[in-house]
């Protein structure tokens, strides 16, 4: 029986302290703010002219199907629902639907197919290096070096300016040994809202190629960009071209459940039966994980996909999304030559070149929240605080 306490013995007690994901630090520091009128356009949820996140009309229909005709919540195994991933090939994969060689399963989120994706790569050749843009998505880096694998940057955005550092972006990837893997967003660029367009694509993918790489394409946002078929361009000419690629992707945003953890990874090899056998490994790895992913949200999106009625409805839904994010986008690039970029722009984020103390300040006066980067979520805020977000901002650019 233990007696005493040594409280200098390693354990529990000399846990370091954790840095947590500064985008969930923001949420907490949203949420504390008393003041009526702030601002958030921290973390990235859609929100209509009204300022809510409401649950699309098709989605609560769905739900309720699902209520009135699911007979059992037996297992399902490590896949997932296998038909809510069929349903998914064609919008994800386009011509590549039918190729035996694309294999797919269903995850928690995004998030959940990404370390799965990486988990997969590391089992396979430890010694790979991710090349990873900057800036990305702050939870990109954690995630791969939790599989143990090494990290290597590529710059991607010039954020004074606005613009993709393309040639440099190029210049990197040539470094790339072959079997590294490099990861690329499919659209919607998280935090920049700079895309690559169709030509930056196809130099990208032919660079691919030539050095061996493997592409790691993250589409969390899918139809919030261009429109379903155009933010897959990416995706596509990887699998025109390359035998392996991996994709990571999310219904959360394009299905609006961010808290339903619906997503999905499809892998890509040069064979049916190497495929199959990689595949064997990925459901052994979220076996280990989550054993198996979680049920209702991605039922729901099944019942959508599924049924002719809900997925128009679904695609007329999703298109209001993406049509207010372009318009809002509008609306900011007009009032202010220095925003202009903005408007040529895709999806939810954007930077503002603000430093971390401007961007600090906006939050303590005016009750602004944003990443300290500079990045905000330009549907984060409803209609009636657009003018105030421009005038704050302005004041902050100075001038
Ligand atoms: C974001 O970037 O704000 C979202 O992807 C939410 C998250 O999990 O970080």
């Amino acid at each position: 029986m233990l007696t005493e306490t040594d409280t200098k013995a390693r354990g529990l007690a000399d846990l370091p302290p954790v840095h947590s994901d500064s985008l969930l630090a923001l949420i907490a520091m949203c949420d504390a703010d008393p003041r009526p009128d702030k601002i958030d356009v921290g973390v990235g949820v859609f929100r209509d002219g009204a300022g809510n996140t409401p649950i699309l009309k098709v989605m609560k229909d769905a739900e309720q199907r699902l209520v009135d005709t699911q007979i059992t919540k037996a297992y399902l195994g490590s896949a997932g629902d296998k038909r809510f991933t069929e349903l998914l090939r064609p919008i994800v994969l386009g011509p590549h639907a039918a190729d035996e060689r694309i294999s797919g399963l269903q995850t928690p989120g995004g998030c959940g197919a990404l370390r799965l994706g990486f988990e997969l790569i590391a089992t396979a050749n430890p010694s790979a290096r991710v090349l990873v843009g900057t800036p990305t998505w702050p939870n990109h880096p954690p995630i791969v070096r939790a599989t143990g694998l090494e990290i290597s940057e590529y710059p991607y955005y010039e954020r004074g300016q606005g613009i993709i550092r393309f040639d440099d972006m190029i210049a990197a990837l040539k470094a790339g040994a072959p079997g590294d893997v490099a990861l690329l967003h499919g659209c919607c660029h998280n935090p920049t809202g700079a895309d690559l367009n169709e030509d930056q694509w196809r130099e990208v993918i032919r660079v691919v190629v030539d050095r061996g790489l493997i592409p790691f394409i993250d589409l969390a946002y899918q139809g919030f960009g261009r429109g379903l078929e155009e933010d897959a361009f990416g995706v596509r000419q990887a699998l025109d071209a390359c035998d392996e690629v991996i994709v990571a992707q999310s219904c959360d945003k394009n299905f609006s459940v961010y808290r339903d953890r619906v997503g999905s990874l499809f892998v890509k090899t040069g064979s049916k039966s190497a495929t199959a056998t990689a595949m064997a490994h990925v459901g052994q790895r979220a076996r280990e994980m989550w054993s198996m992913p979680p049920d209702h949200g991605a039922a729901a999106t099944r019942i959508i996909l599924d049924d002719p009625e809900l997925r128009g409805r679904w695609l007329v839904e999703l298109t209001a999304m993406r049509d207010r994010i372009n318009s809002v986008r509008q609306r900011i690039a007009r009032s202010d030559p220095r925003l202009a970029y903005i408007g040529q722009q895709f999806g939810m984020f954007s930077m503002l070149p603000l430093s971390k103390d401007q961007v600090v300040k906006l939050r303590e006066e005016e009750s602004i929240y944003m990443a300290d980067s500079g990045r905000f979520n330009v549907v984060g805020m409803g209609d009636g605080q657009i003018d105030r977000f421009i005038a704050a901002v302005a004041g902050a650019l100075g001038g």
